[in-house]
């Protein structure tokens, strides 16, 4: 028997459960009754945000509906009908927008499709050291040759200075940024301390999460010495990457539904894993991770064996180290957990056995992310000691992981 799901049933349910969940609620019922109410008066007004671009002072902000629409009933008694100020968004949109976690996206009612292509002109030289700062950026690697050039056709370069704002935090989303050169430094506001989370090195991207979710900037970024960044405009990066993104959570959404370390996070939570992660294969035999490097990402292994070894000396008197395996894992499981954990090289080596595809995710989106599922990292921390100690007697100790 096939039943047959309403067209939009996905979307509604989906937005009314993040609303609930940023509300907290204490009559489930009347919540429900409010939003739904709400959400039926503004499919009849047809209301909208109106084109993307021109309305980005406030599509910017993750839209919060509900409180919205309840702050002006409490302040003029009840909802003003002509109130410029509060624009009813229609059901689509509004879907859209609501979502600060995972949002819904619909490559198929794709307005932003039919935006003009964005075409920076670029000399040769810089096109090449665009190239060159991209190779390695995660969000573009599912991209086809097509998509990749319309990126790199749109891309403009920006020179900046020391103690430079990149970012604010709780700004509108305007560019995804990509580092060509210089240091940067990653800060986080709460409860009106803010604190540095972390840095960027002379590689890597951010500014993607505002653009991805439409929520206003998560992080402030100051450049820490002069630099220069690629950057790529919302709306290209929304008609390409966030598009190319929706099929990425198709294909992964099942998979990772099945991972035991991630049963700790919302499905909302896992979507955004799946948008973070990129795919890399390695022939048999070919080292994934080297003893002793600086570590910056994370694996987990979509399909094949790979191996974990670590090097012992062979005797007190003898300087050459012999490698003893000291794991494998196999699809599902994961590995490079442990230096992003506690800060340290690599522990240990990593092999692919047989033909290996790996999904991974870079260190920033790690720390991000997998902070609910670290009791269950620490806990499997806990057992290498074990297995070392099996394996080498007591010599080998590991660090502790990082609070
Ligand atoms: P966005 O929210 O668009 O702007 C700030 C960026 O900082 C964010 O996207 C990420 O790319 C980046 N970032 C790096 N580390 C963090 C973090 N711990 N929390 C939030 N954003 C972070
Ligand atoms: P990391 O140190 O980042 O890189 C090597 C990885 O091997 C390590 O993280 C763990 O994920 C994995 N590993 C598996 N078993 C062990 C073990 N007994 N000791 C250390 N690392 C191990």
């Amino acid at each position: 028997m096939s039943i047959e799901i309403p067209e939009g049933l996905t979307e509604l349910l989906q937005s009314f459960t993040v609303e609930v969940l940023r509300n907290q609620p204490g009559d489930l019922l009347e919540f429900a009754l409010q939003y739904f109410t709400r959400l039926k008066e503004n499919e009849t007004r047809g209301g909208a945000f109106g084109n993307e671009h021109n309305s980005a002072g406030r599509t910017g902000k993750a839209v919060n509906f509900i409180e919205e629409a309840m702050q002006i009933d409490s302040e003029n008694g009840e909802e003003d009908d002509d109130d410029e100020e509060f624009v009813a968004p229609i059901i689509n949109r509004f879907v859209r927008r609501a979502s600060v976690c995972a949002e819904a996206y619909n490559p198929d009612e794709d307005e932003e499709e039919r935006e003009p292509r964005v075409t920076e002109p670029k000399t040769d030289e810089q096109r090449q050291r665009l190239q060159e700062a991209c190779k390695d950026i995660i969000l573009f690697k599912n991209l086809d040759q097509e998509q990749m050039s319309q990126v790199l056709d749109a891309m403009f370069e920006k020179i900046v200075v020391t103690g430079e704002h990149i970012i604010d935090q709780d700004d509108d989303g305007d560019n995804f940024y990509v580092i060509e050169r210089g240091t940067f430094e990653i800060l986080l506001k709460a409860d009106s301390t803010t604190r540095t989370v972390g840095s960027y090195d002379g590689r890597g991207s951010f500014g993607e999460l505002a653009l991805m979710y439409n929520t206003p900037r998560a992080a402030t970024i100051i450049a820490t010495s002069p630099g220069a960044l690629w950057c790529l405009d919302r709306l290209t990066f929304r008609r390409i990457i966030v598009k190319n993104n929706a099929k990425k959570r198709k294909m992964y959404e099942a998979f990772i539904g099945t991972l035991p370390l991630l049963t700790s996070l919302e499905v909302s939570e896992r979507m955004k894993v799946a948008d973070v992660l990129s795919t890399k294969l390695y022939n048999s035999g070919e080292q994934i991770i080297a003893q002793g490097d600086l570590a910056d990402c994370f694996y987990i292994v979509e399909s094949g064996h790979v191996k974990i070894a670590m090097k012992r000396s062979k005797s007190k008197n003898d300087s050459e180290d012999e490698e003893v395996e000291i794991a494998t894992c196999s699809r599902g499981q994961y590995f490079g957990e442990l230096a992003l954990v506690t800060n340290k090289p690599r522990a240990a080596s990593a092999y692919a056995v047989d033909n290996v595809k790996c999904l991974v995710m870079d260190v920033q989106a790690f720390e991000r992310l997998l902070g609910p599922c670290m009791d269950i990292m620490k806990r499997n921390i806990a057992n290498y000691e074990e297995q070392l100690v099996t394996l080498f007697g007591n010599q080998i100790a590991i660090e502790e992981p990082n609070a």
